[in-house]
């Protein structure tokens, strides 16, 4: 079969340059532009990357027309329902599901790692006891990356596995202690004895000697309810192909730095308002409205152009129909009503807000849609996770894309240190 090619004519000239085409096994395929420049003696122009592919990824697809989300070809929807965090965990890094003995070595190998190094420890006391946890959590992964020097020069798979399940399995901890530094509360070790996702939470909660918040009634133990709410909330940001923080960890590796300060980078990046931080201004959005009443005002603001207010978990760069992390996440909120004690007047808000959002003219034209954040807050909240982790929380689940996608960009031949161009039009 003849060789796809697409041709660019510049008007001015009449010169014609002629690309390959680059197929997708699904998807938009890509133009092969690497030699525009040279070709033509011009720069494409593209801000914020809403046209360019950076690289070949066999990781993680979005159809954003569609709301299609698969991790290695596997639907969320499947992954959301059918299989566990440390599973998908699992599937993101090596490309397939894990056997049963896969996934028990697995586990045992993650529980056993969680602790981290007792100098790192430290770290935590230099911080101003109101030291967001992002800030704390960022730069405790970037100082990672001196206890684990050696990972600067691997190059070998089961190098990179290795790397990534370090990183993967202490990144709760290091999450809890940053909490825990910022309410000025004894720091609570692992508990191997416990699956990932429970033992965060324990580490969350948990007086010394491992004793849960004690009533009159006895010792408050960590539900199973609230375990698959959050590793349900973990498989639904493990990955999502090349957005603002993975782009910055892909970035980064491309100088040759240590895979650890790539990961701390991308947490910088995800603790934006616009990215990952959304999920906490939800929350606070949520709150400031305080009442139904007030959400039809709140709805003008967002919709005034000359008002910088935006609806906090509306709206996202490819999502352009629905966001399907947030369908599953609703449709999840709705069976937890009774079980988890859900704040029923932020609910009553949120469907307020949500109902408007999605018959209204302004939104509908510019397809802005509930997104994963609009709906995460609210479960977080009811499992008595404070607003300052929501981000966190975040974290802990995309650890492992940001480092499957490390590891993919380390392996592509293609790759080149990450420079793009400018046009200048200064004096
Ligand atoms: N509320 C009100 N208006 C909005 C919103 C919003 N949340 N989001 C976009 N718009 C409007 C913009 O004002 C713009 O209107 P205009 O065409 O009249 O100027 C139009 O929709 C397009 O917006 P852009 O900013 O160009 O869209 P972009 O794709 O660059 O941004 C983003 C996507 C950053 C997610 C944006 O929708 C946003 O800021 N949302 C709120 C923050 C949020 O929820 N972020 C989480 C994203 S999901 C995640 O990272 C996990």
């Amino acid at each position: 079969m003849a060789e796809k090619r697409f041709t660019i004519i510049d008007d001015t000239t009449g010169k014609r340059y002629s690309y390959p085409v680059i197929e997708s096994t699904r998807g938009p395929n890509g133009v092969d532009m690497r030699t525009f420049y040279r070709d033509s003696g011009h720069f494409s122009f593209d801000p914020g990357f809403t046209s360019t592919a950076s690289c070949r990824s066999e990781i993680t697809f979005i159809d954003g027309e569609k709301g299609e989300l698969l991790y290695r070809g596997i639907p969320i929807e499947k992954l959301a329902t059918e299989h566990n965090y440390l599973e998908t965990c699992y599937l993101l890094l090596t490309g397939s599901l894990p056997t049963r003995d896969a996934l028990v070595d697995f586990d045992f190998e993650l529980r056993h790692r969680s602790f981290i190094h007792e100098g790192l420890k430290n770290l935590f006391d230099a911080f101003p006891q109101d030291a967001h946890p992002m800030s704390t959590l960022s730069s405790a992964v970037a100082a990672l990356s001196s206890f684990y020097y050696e990972h600067l020069t691997i190059n070998k798979e089961a190098e990179y596995q290795e790397m990534a399940r370090r990183i993967i399995a202490k990144i709760p901890t290091i999450a809890a202690f940053s909490y825990r530094h910022s309410r000025g509360i004894p720091f609570i070790y692992p508990d191997i004895g416990r699956s990932f996702t429970e033992n965060f939470l324990y580490m969350l909660r948990a007086y010394p000697g491992g004793k849960m918040h004690i009533t009159k009634k006895g010792e408050n133990t960590i539900r199973p309810i609230e375990i698959e709410a959050l590793d349900t909330i973990f498989t639904l940001h493990a990955d999502h192909e090349q957005n603002a923080s993975t782009t910055t960890v892909r970035s980064v590796a491309s100088t040759g730095a240590h895979p650890y300060v790539a990961i701390s980078a991308g947490i910088s990046a995800l603790w934006g308002r616009a990215h990952g931080g959304a999920n906490e201004s939800v929350i606070e959005q949520l709150k400031m409205i305080g009442n139904v009443k007030n959400v039809d005002k709140f709805i003008a603001k967002a919709k005034d152009p000359n008002d910088p207010f935006r609806l906090m978990g509306f709206g996202h760069r490819v999502y352009k129909n629905f966001d399907p992390r947030a369908q599953i996440l609703k449709k999840y909120q709705d069976s937890l009503k009774e079980e988890l004690d859900l704040d029923s007047n932020l609910m009553q808000i949120a469907s307020r807000i949500e109902e408007i959002a999605l018959s209204d003219d302004y939104f509908i034209q510019r397809k802005l849609y509930p997104n994963i954040d609009f709906y995460s807050g609210v479960i977080l909240t009811a499992l008595g996770i404070p607003r300052t982790m929501f981000t966190p929380i975040f974290v802990i689940g995309r650890t492992v894309g940001w480092i499957s996608q490390w590891i993919e960009f380390k392996k592509d031949r293609d790759q080149k240190i990450v420079r793009p161009r400018q046009i200048y039009v200064g004096p």
